[in-house]
């Protein structure tokens, strides 16, 4: 990690009410390929971690029975338990957790995660998915900045300086390592994409 996890808290809590303004087209294309790969049931718990202002977790809570997000930038959790307020959604909850230590032990059906596992280091995301895989979701679907070819750091998808994103390679094998199959790659970008991993 090049940022300590309250550094990147920090960076987080002090964008968080401007966060939702302007979006890039490719994270815009990621959230809805994330939505749409998560296929949620009204029976589905969905652990969404890095949920910053809830993209993903309020995107599902719709069609899902619960949504949990997870996330270490209070400023970010508020924006979204606002935003579930505003709907009136009741099945969302929304708290401190990281990627390594979720800080939920229940039952859980789905995991997914958008443009935030980027920020761990190679190692971080490898103990990062052990973790994950030990809740013993069905699926896990992760938006996120990835690279498909050479890693190159002349683009806009990522800031060299605080994130770290790894090669699609690197994270396939995260995931069959802990007993997943890859079962959908979607390129957005060459650094951007969406893998789904299903439980073997
Ligand atoms: C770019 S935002 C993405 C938020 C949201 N998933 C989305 O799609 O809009 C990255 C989020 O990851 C969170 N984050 C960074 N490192 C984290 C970690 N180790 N564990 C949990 N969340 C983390 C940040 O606080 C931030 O809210």
């Amino acid at each position: 990690m090049k940022k300590t996890l309250d550094e990147h808290a920090a960076r987080f809590d002090e964008v968080a009410a401007e966060y939702d303004d302007e979006m890039s087209p490719e994270y815009n294309e990621c959230v809805a390929l994330v939505l749409e790969r998560a296929d949620v049931s009204s029976e589905d718990t969905v652990l969404d971690l890095g949920c910053g202002t809830g993209a993903i977790a309020l995107g599902l809570a719709d069609d899902a029975g619960r949504v949990v997000g997870r996330d270490i930038s209070e400023g970010m959790l508020e924006e979204a338990r606002r935003k579930a307020d505003d709907r009136g959604l009741e099945n969302a909850e929304f708290g401190e957790g990281r990627f390594r230590d979720p800080n939920y032990d229940g039952e859980v059906d789905l995991v997914t995660s958008n443009f935030a596992m980027h920020h761990l280091s190679d190692d971080e995301k490898r103990d990062a998915i052990a973790v994950i895989a030990a809740l013993e979701p069905a699926r896990i679907v992760l938006g996120d900045v990835m690279f498909f070819g050479e890693p190159t750091p002349d683009e806009p998808f990522y800031s060299p300086e605080v994130d770290d994103p790894a090669t699609v390679g690197v994270l396939a094998d995260a995931f069959t390592d802990e007993g997943y199959a890859l079962t959908d790659v979607e390129m957005v970008h060459e650094q951007v994409g969406v893998l789904v991993a299903d439980r073997q």
